[in-house]
Protein backbone atom coordinates (compact mmCIF):
# COMPACT_ATOMS: atom_id res chain seq x y z
CA UNK A 1 0.00 0.00 0.00
CA UNK A 2 1.95 3.09 -0.72
CA UNK A 3 0.95 6.36 0.66
CA UNK A 4 -1.46 8.67 -0.64
CA UNK A 5 -0.75 12.42 -2.18
CA UNK A 6 -3.45 14.92 -4.10
CA UNK A 7 -2.14 17.11 -6.99
CA UNK A 8 -4.85 19.49 -8.37
CA UNK A 9 -4.38 22.56 -11.79
CA UNK A 10 -6.46 24.85 -12.78
CA UNK A 11 -6.03 26.89 -15.79
CA UNK A 12 -6.59 30.05 -14.03
CA UNK A 13 -3.85 29.87 -11.75
CA UNK A 14 -0.73 31.09 -13.66
CA UNK A 15 2.68 31.97 -12.86
CA UNK A 16 4.07 33.35 -16.01
CA UNK A 17 5.76 32.16 -19.75
CA UNK A 18 8.65 29.51 -19.69
CA UNK A 19 11.60 31.23 -21.15
CA UNK A 20 12.80 29.30 -23.91
CA UNK A 21 16.44 29.63 -22.42
CA UNK A 22 15.31 27.96 -18.66
CA UNK A 23 16.61 24.90 -19.88
CA UNK A 24 20.54 25.89 -20.86
CA UNK A 25 23.97 24.45 -20.21
CA UNK A 26 27.63 26.01 -19.25
CA UNK A 27 30.88 24.87 -20.63
CA UNK A 28 33.83 26.19 -18.60
CA UNK A 29 37.50 24.72 -20.39
CA UNK A 30 38.14 22.28 -16.91
CA UNK A 31 37.95 18.81 -16.49
CA UNK A 32 37.66 17.00 -19.37
CA UNK A 33 34.70 19.75 -21.00
CA UNK A 34 36.04 21.46 -23.35
CA UNK A 35 39.75 19.30 -23.86
CA UNK A 36 38.58 16.04 -24.63
CA UNK A 37 34.90 15.90 -25.03
CA UNK A 38 34.39 19.42 -27.07
CA UNK A 39 37.67 19.30 -28.89
CA UNK A 40 39.78 16.72 -29.73
CA UNK A 41 41.16 16.59 -33.04
CA UNK A 42 42.22 13.32 -32.92
CA UNK A 43 39.00 11.46 -32.13
CA UNK A 44 37.40 9.65 -35.31
CA UNK A 45 34.74 11.73 -35.46
CA UNK A 46 36.82 14.99 -35.25
CA UNK A 47 35.60 17.85 -37.48
CA UNK A 48 37.68 20.81 -39.57
CA UNK A 49 37.97 22.38 -36.36
CA UNK A 50 38.86 19.46 -33.77
CA UNK A 51 35.04 19.01 -32.66
CA UNK A 52 33.88 15.58 -31.74
CA UNK A 53 31.10 15.31 -34.28
CA UNK A 54 29.47 12.63 -32.09
CA UNK A 55 29.47 15.16 -28.85
CA UNK A 56 27.78 17.56 -31.32
CA UNK A 57 25.19 15.67 -32.79
CA UNK A 58 24.42 14.08 -29.47
CA UNK A 59 23.58 17.61 -28.38
CA UNK A 60 21.81 18.72 -31.25
CA UNK A 61 18.88 15.79 -30.71
CA UNK A 62 17.96 17.72 -27.67
CA UNK A 63 17.09 20.73 -28.84
CA UNK A 64 19.15 22.61 -26.57
CA UNK A 65 18.73 26.02 -26.62
CA UNK A 66 21.09 28.09 -25.01
CA UNK A 67 24.81 27.35 -23.71
CA UNK A 68 26.67 29.66 -21.31
CA UNK A 69 29.97 29.74 -23.46
CA UNK A 70 32.56 30.34 -21.97
CA UNK A 71 32.00 31.11 -18.48
CA UNK A 72 33.15 30.16 -14.90
CA UNK A 73 36.30 31.46 -12.98
CA UNK A 74 38.88 30.64 -16.37
CA UNK A 75 37.20 33.96 -18.06
CA UNK A 76 38.18 36.36 -15.65
CA UNK A 77 41.69 35.82 -16.38
CA UNK A 78 41.43 35.16 -20.16
CA UNK A 79 42.14 37.48 -22.56
CA UNK A 80 39.82 36.78 -25.14
CA UNK A 81 42.65 38.83 -27.90
CA UNK A 82 44.99 36.06 -27.77
CA UNK A 83 42.57 33.50 -28.59
CA UNK A 84 41.79 34.54 -32.43
CA UNK A 85 43.36 33.90 -35.61
CA UNK A 86 45.87 31.74 -37.13
CA UNK A 87 46.42 28.83 -34.45
CA UNK A 88 50.14 28.81 -34.68
CA UNK A 89 50.12 32.67 -33.57
CA UNK A 90 48.02 31.90 -30.44
CA UNK A 91 49.60 33.20 -27.14
CA UNK A 92 49.73 30.07 -24.10
CA UNK A 93 48.66 31.75 -20.87
CA UNK A 94 48.52 30.27 -17.43
CA UNK A 95 45.05 30.21 -15.83
CA UNK A 96 45.48 31.02 -11.78
CA UNK A 97 41.84 30.44 -11.69
CA UNK A 98 42.71 26.36 -12.32
CA UNK A 99 46.19 26.05 -12.22
CA UNK A 100 45.78 25.15 -16.01
CA UNK A 101 47.64 25.97 -19.05
CA UNK A 102 45.15 28.12 -21.14
CA UNK A 103 46.58 27.19 -24.91
CA UNK A 104 43.99 29.04 -26.72
CA UNK A 105 43.56 26.39 -29.34
CA UNK A 106 39.74 26.63 -28.76
CA UNK A 107 39.57 30.39 -28.50
CA UNK A 108 36.86 32.86 -28.96
CA UNK A 109 35.48 31.98 -32.20
CA UNK A 110 35.59 28.21 -31.68
CA UNK A 111 33.20 28.27 -28.98
CA UNK A 112 30.76 30.23 -30.96
CA UNK A 113 31.33 28.10 -33.70
CA UNK A 114 31.30 24.77 -32.03
CA UNK A 115 27.47 26.46 -30.86
CA UNK A 116 26.43 27.08 -34.07
CA UNK A 117 27.34 23.52 -35.21
CA UNK A 118 25.11 22.20 -31.88
CA UNK A 119 22.83 24.95 -33.38
CA UNK A 120 22.71 26.64 -30.37
CA UNK A 121 22.41 29.97 -28.68
CA UNK A 122 25.77 31.30 -27.68
CA UNK A 123 25.54 33.11 -24.37
CA UNK A 124 28.69 35.30 -23.94
CA UNK A 125 31.08 36.01 -20.54
CA UNK A 126 32.93 38.58 -20.42
CA UNK A 127 36.53 39.44 -18.72
CA UNK A 128 35.71 41.71 -15.90
CA UNK A 129 38.35 40.59 -13.81
CA UNK A 130 41.35 41.55 -15.17
CA UNK A 131 39.65 43.22 -18.40
CA UNK A 132 39.43 46.60 -19.17
CA UNK A 133 35.82 48.58 -20.65
CA UNK A 134 38.00 48.77 -24.15
CA UNK A 135 38.53 44.88 -24.24
CA UNK A 136 34.63 44.78 -23.24
CA UNK A 137 33.68 46.92 -26.41
CA UNK A 138 36.27 45.74 -28.63
CA UNK A 139 34.53 41.54 -28.34
CA UNK A 140 31.10 43.40 -28.83
CA UNK A 141 32.51 44.88 -31.95
CA UNK A 142 34.25 41.97 -32.92
CA UNK A 143 31.26 39.50 -32.59
CA UNK A 144 28.34 41.40 -33.47
CA UNK A 145 29.59 44.45 -35.84
CA UNK A 146 28.90 43.96 -39.54
CA UNK A 147 31.97 44.72 -41.12
CA UNK A 148 34.23 48.03 -41.93
CA UNK A 149 35.33 48.39 -38.39
CA UNK A 150 39.08 47.10 -37.11
CA UNK A 151 37.70 44.13 -35.10
CA UNK A 152 34.79 43.19 -37.22
CA UNK A 153 37.28 43.03 -39.85
CA UNK A 154 39.16 41.38 -38.38
CA UNK A 155 36.91 38.61 -37.52
CA UNK A 156 35.78 38.86 -41.28
CA UNK A 157 39.61 37.82 -42.08
CA UNK A 158 39.71 35.19 -39.28
CA UNK A 159 36.74 33.01 -41.31
CA UNK A 160 33.71 34.19 -40.32
CA UNK A 161 31.83 36.68 -42.62
CA UNK A 162 28.85 37.37 -40.92
CA UNK A 163 28.20 38.79 -37.31
CA UNK A 164 27.66 35.73 -34.79
CA UNK A 165 25.19 37.73 -33.12
CA UNK A 166 25.62 37.26 -29.68
CA UNK A 167 22.40 38.96 -27.56
CA UNK A 168 23.47 37.83 -24.10
CA UNK A 169 26.80 39.34 -22.29
CA UNK A 170 27.56 38.16 -18.75
CA UNK A 171 29.38 40.80 -17.47
CA UNK A 172 31.77 39.09 -15.34
CA UNK A 173 31.27 35.62 -13.37
CA UNK A 174 30.84 35.25 -9.65
CA UNK A 175 32.47 39.13 -9.76
CA UNK A 176 31.83 38.78 -5.48
CA UNK A 177 33.52 35.78 -4.95
CA UNK A 178 37.44 36.36 -3.19
CA UNK A 179 38.36 33.65 -5.44
CA UNK A 180 38.00 35.17 -8.63
CA UNK A 181 40.62 37.02 -10.78
CA UNK A 182 40.21 40.87 -10.34
CA UNK A 183 37.40 40.05 -8.03
CA UNK A 184 35.12 43.04 -6.58
CA UNK A 185 33.88 41.24 -3.58
CA UNK A 186 35.19 43.92 -1.45
CA UNK A 187 33.95 46.89 -3.74
CA UNK A 188 30.17 46.03 -4.63
CA UNK A 189 29.78 49.56 -5.37
CA UNK A 190 32.80 50.09 -7.55
CA UNK A 191 31.70 46.90 -9.49
CA UNK A 192 28.22 48.03 -10.15
CA UNK A 193 29.55 51.49 -11.22
CA UNK A 194 31.69 49.73 -13.79
CA UNK A 195 28.76 47.33 -14.92
CA UNK A 196 26.97 50.13 -15.59
CA UNK A 197 29.37 51.60 -17.90
CA UNK A 198 30.63 48.50 -19.79
CA UNK A 199 26.42 47.83 -19.83
CA UNK A 200 25.98 51.30 -21.75
CA UNK A 201 29.08 51.29 -23.76
CA UNK A 202 28.57 47.62 -25.52
CA UNK A 203 24.83 48.33 -25.84
CA UNK A 204 25.86 51.99 -27.82
CA UNK A 205 27.97 49.28 -29.72
CA UNK A 206 24.89 47.33 -30.27
CA UNK A 207 21.41 47.98 -29.31
CA UNK A 208 20.21 44.49 -30.02
CA UNK A 209 21.96 43.06 -27.15
CA UNK A 210 21.27 42.53 -23.48
CA UNK A 211 23.08 42.32 -20.25
CA UNK A 212 23.85 40.17 -16.98
CA UNK A 213 25.38 41.69 -13.85
CA UNK A 214 26.36 39.72 -11.14
CA UNK A 215 24.98 39.05 -7.70
CA UNK A 216 26.05 36.78 -5.03
CA UNK A 217 27.91 33.47 -6.15
CA UNK A 218 26.00 31.21 -3.14
CA UNK A 219 23.09 32.26 -0.37
CA UNK A 220 26.15 31.39 2.02
CA UNK A 221 28.11 34.54 1.38
CA UNK A 222 28.32 36.28 3.85
CA UNK A 223 27.46 39.87 2.00
CA UNK A 224 24.56 38.41 0.97
CA UNK A 225 22.50 40.19 0.04
CA UNK A 226 23.98 43.50 0.65
CA UNK A 227 26.79 43.32 -1.84
CA UNK A 228 23.83 42.19 -4.38
CA UNK A 229 21.94 45.34 -3.21
CA UNK A 230 25.12 47.57 -3.83
CA UNK A 231 25.67 46.32 -7.31
CA UNK A 232 21.63 46.63 -8.49
CA UNK A 233 21.92 50.14 -6.89
CA UNK A 234 24.53 51.46 -9.33
CA UNK A 235 23.19 49.43 -12.34
CA UNK A 236 19.70 48.52 -12.36
CA UNK A 237 18.15 50.54 -15.50
CA UNK A 238 21.15 49.60 -17.57
CA UNK A 239 21.62 45.56 -17.59
CA UNK A 240 18.72 43.30 -17.79
CA UNK A 241 19.34 40.22 -15.62
CA UNK A 242 20.90 39.28 -12.44
CA UNK A 243 23.54 36.64 -12.69
CA UNK A 244 23.41 34.73 -9.70
CA UNK A 245 25.32 31.19 -8.77
CA UNK A 246 24.62 28.21 -6.37
CA UNK A 247 26.17 24.50 -5.93
CA UNK A 248 23.66 23.21 -3.24
CA UNK A 249 25.62 20.26 -1.19
CA UNK A 250 24.37 17.73 1.47
CA UNK A 251 26.64 14.91 3.38
CA UNK A 252 27.24 11.14 1.78
CA UNK A 253 23.76 9.33 2.13
CA UNK A 254 21.55 12.17 2.91
CA UNK A 255 19.41 11.71 0.22
CA UNK A 256 16.46 14.13 1.76
CA UNK A 257 19.26 17.13 2.12
CA UNK A 258 20.14 16.56 -1.63
CA UNK A 259 16.82 16.25 -2.90
CA UNK A 260 15.32 18.92 -0.36
CA UNK A 261 18.25 21.08 -1.79
CA UNK A 262 15.73 22.97 -4.21
CA UNK A 263 14.09 24.56 -1.11
CA UNK A 264 16.87 26.14 -0.51
CA UNK A 265 17.37 27.53 -4.40
CA UNK A 266 13.52 29.13 -3.71
CA UNK A 267 14.73 31.18 -1.06
CA UNK A 268 17.72 32.53 -2.82
CA UNK A 269 15.49 33.14 -5.84
CA UNK A 270 12.77 34.89 -3.64
CA UNK A 271 15.59 37.17 -2.06
CA UNK A 272 16.79 38.09 -5.05
CA UNK A 273 13.42 38.58 -7.17
CA UNK A 274 12.55 41.20 -4.00
CA UNK A 275 15.67 42.75 -4.22
CA UNK A 276 15.56 43.91 -7.63
CA UNK A 277 12.00 44.84 -7.18
CA UNK A 278 12.97 47.17 -4.11
CA UNK A 279 15.86 47.95 -6.43
CA UNK A 280 13.18 48.85 -8.99
CA UNK A 281 10.86 51.24 -6.55
CA UNK A 282 13.78 52.68 -5.45
CA UNK A 283 14.69 54.18 -8.93
CA UNK A 284 10.88 54.33 -9.60
CA UNK A 285 11.37 52.50 -12.52
CA UNK A 286 8.68 50.08 -14.24
CA UNK A 287 11.62 47.90 -15.19
CA UNK A 288 11.73 44.23 -13.83
CA UNK A 289 15.51 42.38 -13.67
CA UNK A 290 15.09 39.04 -14.03
CA UNK A 291 17.19 36.49 -12.30
CA UNK A 292 19.51 34.75 -14.50
CA UNK A 293 20.40 31.21 -12.89
CA UNK A 294 23.38 30.47 -14.96
CA UNK A 295 25.25 28.01 -12.75
CA UNK A 296 23.69 25.66 -10.23
CA UNK A 297 24.32 22.04 -9.31
CA UNK A 298 23.94 19.73 -6.11
CA UNK A 299 26.49 17.39 -4.85
CA UNK A 300 27.19 15.13 -1.83
CA UNK A 301 29.95 15.82 -0.01
CA UNK A 302 31.28 15.03 3.03
CA UNK A 303 31.48 17.42 6.39
CA UNK A 304 34.68 18.92 6.66
CA UNK A 305 36.16 19.90 9.98
CA UNK A 306 34.98 22.99 10.61
CA UNK A 307 38.31 26.01 11.26
CA UNK A 308 37.59 27.50 15.00
CA UNK A 309 40.40 29.83 13.55
CA UNK A 310 38.61 31.50 10.88
CA UNK A 311 35.08 33.59 10.85
CA UNK A 312 32.05 31.49 9.93
CA UNK A 313 31.96 32.59 6.39
CA UNK A 314 35.78 32.96 5.20
CA UNK A 315 36.18 31.31 2.06
CA UNK A 316 39.71 31.82 2.10
CA UNK A 317 40.27 28.41 4.80
CA UNK A 318 39.41 25.99 2.21
CA UNK A 319 39.87 27.59 -0.78
CA UNK A 320 41.86 25.48 -3.85
CA UNK A 321 44.43 28.18 -4.42
CA UNK A 322 46.17 28.23 -1.22
CA UNK A 323 48.02 24.58 -1.90
CA UNK A 324 51.57 25.14 -2.14
CA UNK A 325 51.74 21.80 -4.14
CA UNK A 326 49.62 22.23 -6.86
CA UNK A 327 51.27 22.02 -10.14
CA UNK A 328 49.91 23.74 -13.72
CA UNK A 329 48.60 21.44 -15.60
CA UNK A 330 48.97 21.38 -19.78
CA UNK A 331 46.14 19.29 -20.70
CA UNK A 332 46.67 16.83 -23.98
CA UNK A 333 43.10 17.16 -25.12
CA UNK A 334 43.54 13.11 -26.08
CA UNK A 335 44.97 12.17 -23.12
CA UNK A 336 43.02 13.67 -20.24
CA UNK A 337 41.93 12.00 -16.88
CA UNK A 338 38.70 11.46 -15.63
CA UNK A 339 37.07 10.75 -18.90
CA UNK A 340 33.77 10.17 -17.47
CA UNK A 341 30.54 11.89 -17.32
CA UNK A 342 30.21 12.68 -13.23
CA UNK A 343 26.84 11.45 -12.25
CA UNK A 344 24.38 10.13 -14.84
CA UNK A 345 22.73 8.34 -11.94
CA UNK A 346 18.93 8.57 -10.58
CA UNK A 347 20.15 10.35 -7.79
CA UNK A 348 22.27 12.88 -9.70
CA UNK A 349 18.78 13.09 -12.71
CA UNK A 350 16.67 13.57 -9.58
CA UNK A 351 18.91 16.22 -7.56
CA UNK A 352 19.26 18.54 -10.94
CA UNK A 353 15.67 17.67 -12.34
CA UNK A 354 14.44 18.92 -8.62
CA UNK A 355 15.97 22.41 -9.18
CA UNK A 356 14.72 22.56 -12.59
CA UNK A 357 11.27 22.16 -11.15
CA UNK A 358 12.02 25.20 -8.45
CA UNK A 359 13.07 26.90 -11.64
CA UNK A 360 9.51 26.30 -13.43
CA UNK A 361 7.75 27.52 -10.56
CA UNK A 362 9.27 31.09 -10.35
CA UNK A 363 9.22 30.71 -14.36
CA UNK A 364 8.10 34.76 -14.40
CA UNK A 365 11.41 35.86 -12.57
CA UNK A 366 13.98 33.44 -13.49
CA UNK A 367 14.50 33.58 -17.53
CA UNK A 368 18.12 31.80 -18.17
CA UNK A 369 19.03 28.63 -16.02
CA UNK A 370 22.27 27.30 -17.07
CA UNK A 371 23.08 23.54 -15.47
CA UNK A 372 26.94 23.00 -14.72
CA UNK A 373 27.59 19.86 -16.35
CA UNK A 374 24.38 20.11 -18.21
CA UNK A 375 26.33 19.12 -21.54
CA UNK A 376 27.65 16.24 -19.46
CA UNK A 377 23.99 15.45 -18.70
CA UNK A 378 22.42 16.21 -22.28
CA UNK A 379 25.02 13.73 -23.90
CA UNK A 380 27.26 11.76 -21.28
CA UNK A 381 30.64 10.59 -23.26
CA UNK A 382 34.13 9.25 -22.73
CA UNK A 383 37.34 9.02 -24.67
CA UNK A 384 35.51 7.59 -27.59
CA UNK A 385 31.99 7.01 -27.00
CA UNK A 386 28.78 8.74 -26.40
CA UNK A 387 25.63 7.50 -24.89
CA UNK A 388 22.53 8.83 -23.18
CA UNK A 389 22.37 8.81 -19.42
CA UNK A 390 19.48 9.17 -16.43
CA UNK A 391 20.29 12.94 -16.39
CA UNK A 392 19.25 13.11 -20.24
CA UNK A 393 16.37 11.42 -20.14
CA UNK A 394 14.70 14.24 -17.55
CA UNK A 395 16.29 17.08 -18.89
CA UNK A 396 15.33 16.23 -22.90
CA UNK A 397 11.43 15.98 -21.28
CA UNK A 398 12.24 19.22 -19.40
CA UNK A 399 13.00 21.16 -23.11
CA UNK A 400 10.69 19.13 -25.08
CA UNK A 401 7.38 19.31 -22.75
CA UNK A 402 8.29 22.57 -20.28
CA UNK A 403 6.74 25.05 -22.85
CA UNK A 404 4.20 27.55 -22.69
CA UNK A 405 3.05 28.70 -19.25
CA UNK A 406 4.23 27.89 -16.14
CA UNK A 407 0.76 26.47 -13.91
CA UNK A 408 1.01 26.67 -10.21
CA UNK A 409 0.61 22.76 -8.88
CA UNK A 410 -0.97 22.44 -5.58
CA UNK A 411 0.78 19.27 -3.69
CA UNK A 412 -0.89 18.13 -0.86
CA UNK A 413 1.99 15.54 0.36
CA UNK A 414 3.19 14.36 3.30
CA UNK A 415 6.49 16.32 4.26
CA UNK A 416 9.89 15.70 6.01
CA UNK A 417 12.16 18.46 7.64
CA UNK A 418 16.03 19.04 7.19
CA UNK A 419 17.63 19.59 10.60
CA UNK A 420 20.10 22.61 10.12
CA UNK A 421 23.59 21.53 8.43
CA UNK A 422 27.29 22.24 8.02
CA UNK A 423 29.31 20.72 5.47
CA UNK A 424 31.99 23.22 6.03
CA UNK A 425 32.56 26.55 7.53
CA UNK A 426 31.12 28.40 4.24
CA UNK A 427 28.00 25.58 3.31
CA UNK A 428 25.80 26.46 6.40
CA UNK A 429 22.36 25.64 5.71
CA UNK A 430 19.81 26.38 8.19
CA UNK A 431 16.85 23.84 9.27
CA UNK A 432 14.34 23.68 6.35
CA UNK A 433 10.66 22.31 7.16
CA UNK A 434 7.86 20.77 5.93
CA UNK A 435 9.87 19.39 2.50
CA UNK A 436 7.00 17.98 -0.08
CA UNK A 437 7.88 14.46 -0.82
CA UNK A 438 6.35 15.12 -3.70
CA UNK A 439 8.06 17.57 -5.40
CA UNK A 440 6.01 18.54 -9.05
CA UNK A 441 5.91 21.43 -11.70
CA UNK A 442 3.59 22.13 -14.26
CA UNK A 443 3.41 23.56 -18.27
CA UNK A 444 0.31 24.44 -20.14
CA UNK A 445 1.09 25.34 -23.91
CA UNK A 446 -1.98 26.91 -25.53
CA UNK A 447 -0.42 26.84 -28.62
CA UNK A 448 -0.29 23.05 -28.80
CA UNK A 449 -2.99 21.98 -26.40
CA UNK A 450 -0.59 19.96 -24.41
CA UNK A 451 -0.89 20.08 -20.48
CA UNK A 452 2.41 18.79 -18.64
CA UNK A 453 3.08 17.41 -15.39
CA UNK A 454 6.47 16.76 -13.80
CA UNK A 455 6.65 15.13 -10.47
CA UNK A 456 9.48 13.76 -8.24
CA UNK A 457 9.05 10.93 -5.55
CA UNK A 458 11.58 12.33 -2.89
CA UNK A 459 10.81 9.52 -1.02
CA UNK A 460 13.04 6.41 -0.50
CA UNK A 461 10.95 4.12 0.75
CA UNK A 462 7.47 5.27 -0.31
CA UNK A 463 5.34 4.72 -3.65
CA UNK A 464 2.95 7.34 -3.58
CA UNK A 465 -0.87 7.01 -5.02
CA UNK A 466 -1.58 10.23 -6.38
CA UNK A 467 -5.00 11.76 -7.49
CA UNK A 468 -4.27 14.01 -9.83
CA UNK A 469 -7.30 16.71 -10.52
CA UNK A 470 -7.15 18.00 -13.35
CA UNK A 471 -11.15 18.80 -14.03
CA UNK A 472 -11.01 22.55 -14.83
CA UNK A 473 -9.15 21.75 -17.91
CA UNK A 474 -12.19 20.45 -19.66
CA UNK A 475 -11.59 18.51 -22.75
CA UNK A 476 -7.92 17.36 -22.20
CA UNK A 477 -7.28 14.12 -22.64
CA UNK A 478 -4.86 11.98 -20.90
CA UNK A 479 -1.94 10.99 -23.20
CA UNK A 480 0.79 9.43 -21.15
CA UNK A 481 2.61 8.96 -17.65
CA UNK A 482 5.99 7.98 -18.25
CA UNK A 483 8.30 7.63 -15.55
CA UNK A 484 12.01 7.32 -14.92
CA UNK A 485 13.13 4.40 -12.00
CA UNK A 486 15.44 2.19 -11.24
CA UNK A 487 15.84 0.02 -8.40
CA UNK A 488 19.30 0.35 -7.67
CA UNK A 489 20.19 4.22 -6.66
CA UNK A 490 23.64 3.54 -7.79
CA UNK A 491 22.80 2.36 -11.43
CA UNK A 492 24.25 4.22 -14.31
CA UNK A 493 23.57 4.02 -18.22
CA UNK A 494 27.38 3.28 -19.70
CA UNK A 495 28.16 3.24 -23.44
CA UNK A 496 27.85 -0.82 -23.19
CA UNK A 497 24.83 -0.85 -21.16
CA UNK A 498 22.84 1.98 -22.65
CA UNK A 499 19.51 0.98 -21.52
CA UNK A 500 20.14 0.44 -17.99
CA UNK A 501 18.12 3.35 -17.08
CA UNK A 502 14.99 4.29 -19.51
CA UNK A 503 11.67 6.03 -19.49
CA UNK A 504 8.66 3.42 -19.26
CA UNK A 505 5.39 4.08 -19.95
CA UNK A 506 2.56 3.18 -16.67
CA UNK A 507 -0.06 1.18 -18.57
CA UNK A 508 -3.08 2.83 -17.78
CA UNK A 509 -7.11 1.38 -18.07
CA UNK A 510 -9.34 3.91 -20.28
CA UNK A 511 -13.60 4.55 -19.03
CA UNK A 512 -14.35 1.11 -20.85
CA UNK A 513 -11.66 -0.68 -18.63
CA UNK A 514 -9.21 -1.26 -21.43
CA UNK A 515 -5.59 -1.10 -20.77
CA UNK A 516 -4.08 1.27 -23.03
CA UNK A 517 -0.78 2.81 -22.63
CA UNK A 518 -1.74 6.46 -24.37
CA UNK A 519 -5.40 7.41 -25.07
CA UNK A 520 -5.06 6.35 -28.67
CA UNK A 521 -3.37 2.90 -28.46
CA UNK A 522 -4.24 -0.31 -27.51
CA UNK A 523 -1.44 -2.10 -25.27
CA UNK A 524 -0.90 -4.59 -27.83
CA UNK A 525 0.53 -2.16 -30.32
CA UNK A 526 2.90 -0.58 -27.93
CA UNK A 527 5.31 -2.73 -29.34
CA UNK A 528 8.98 -2.76 -28.02
CA UNK A 529 8.19 0.28 -25.60
CA UNK A 530 8.25 -1.38 -21.99
CA UNK A 531 4.79 -0.81 -20.03
CA UNK A 532 4.95 -1.17 -16.66
CA UNK A 533 2.32 -1.66 -13.79
CA UNK A 534 -1.55 -0.81 -15.27
CA UNK A 535 -1.85 1.29 -11.98
CA UNK A 536 -3.61 4.85 -14.13
CA UNK A 537 -7.02 5.54 -14.29
CA UNK A 538 -8.25 8.26 -15.77
CA UNK A 539 -12.16 9.83 -15.71
CA UNK A 540 -13.75 12.89 -15.90
CA UNK A 541 -10.68 14.92 -15.35
CA UNK A 542 -9.27 12.85 -12.12
CA UNK A 543 -6.52 10.90 -13.12
CA UNK A 544 -5.06 8.30 -10.36
CA UNK A 545 -1.91 6.86 -10.66
CA UNK A 546 0.99 6.01 -8.34
CA UNK A 547 5.33 7.47 -8.17
CA UNK A 548 8.07 4.71 -7.31
CA UNK A 549 10.00 5.90 -4.87
CA UNK A 550 12.89 8.01 -6.18
CA UNK A 551 11.17 8.66 -9.13
CA UNK A 552 11.20 11.43 -11.93
CA UNK A 553 7.41 10.83 -13.94
CA UNK A 554 6.18 12.79 -16.44
CA UNK A 555 2.42 12.79 -17.14
CA UNK A 556 1.17 14.23 -20.03
CA UNK A 557 -2.57 15.36 -20.75
CA UNK A 558 -3.84 17.05 -24.57
CA UNK A 559 -6.83 18.97 -26.05
CA UNK A 560 -7.67 17.33 -29.55
CA UNK A 561 -9.28 20.23 -30.84
CA UNK A 562 -9.42 24.25 -30.90
CA UNK A 563 -13.32 24.44 -30.02
CA UNK A 564 -12.46 25.56 -26.34
CA UNK A 565 -10.71 28.89 -25.99
CA UNK A 566 -8.93 29.82 -23.33
CA UNK A 567 -11.01 32.98 -22.55
CA UNK A 568 -13.49 30.21 -22.05
CA UNK A 569 -11.50 27.61 -19.97
CA UNK A 570 -10.52 31.10 -17.80
CA UNK A 571 -14.67 32.23 -17.71
CA UNK A 572 -15.50 28.57 -17.09
CA UNK A 573 -17.30 28.65 -19.87
CA UNK A 574 -16.64 24.36 -20.46
CA UNK A 575 -19.88 22.58 -19.87
CA UNK A 576 -21.37 23.41 -23.22
CA UNK A 577 -18.49 21.65 -24.93
CA UNK A 578 -17.58 18.56 -22.93
O1 LIG B 1 31.94 25.25 -12.50
C1 LIG B 1 32.98 25.41 -11.65
C2 LIG B 1 33.13 26.81 -11.08
O2 LIG B 1 32.14 27.06 -10.14
C3 LIG B 1 33.05 27.96 -12.03
O3 LIG B 1 34.25 28.20 -12.65
C4 LIG B 1 32.69 29.09 -11.14
O4 LIG B 1 31.97 30.09 -11.80
C5 LIG B 1 31.97 28.44 -10.00
O5 LIG B 1 32.50 28.83 -8.79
Amino acid sequence: MGKEAKITIHPSFTIGEISERLFSTFLEPIGTMVNGTMYNPKHPTADDLGFRTDFINGLKDTGMPACRLPGGNFVSGWNWKDSIGPKDQRKVHLDPAWYQYITNEVGHDEYLQWAERVGTESMYTINLGTGTMQDAMDIVEYTNHKGGTWWSDLRRKNGHEEPYGVKTWFLGNEMDGPWQLGSWEKDPRGYGVFSNEVSKLIKWIDPTIETAVCGSSAPFMAHFPDWDEEVLTQCYESVDYLSIHHYHSAPPGDLKALLGGALYYEDFINTEVALCDLIAAKCRTPKKVMISFDEYGAMVRPNAELNPGYGPHNMYRAHYRFNPERQYILHDPDNMKHFCFPGGDMIHALSMASIQLAFLRHADRVKIGCMTGGLGALCASDHDHVWKSASYYVFSQLLKYARGTSMQVDVNSDTYDIPGYAIDDNSQYPTKEGVPYIDAACAWSKEDRSLNLFIINRSEEDEYNIKIDAQAFTGYNFVEHVELHSDDFDAKNTYEAPETIIPKVVAHTDENGTIRHAETTPISKIGNTEVVGVSTVFRNGLLDTSVKPLSWNLIRFERESDELTFEDLLKGNHNEVV
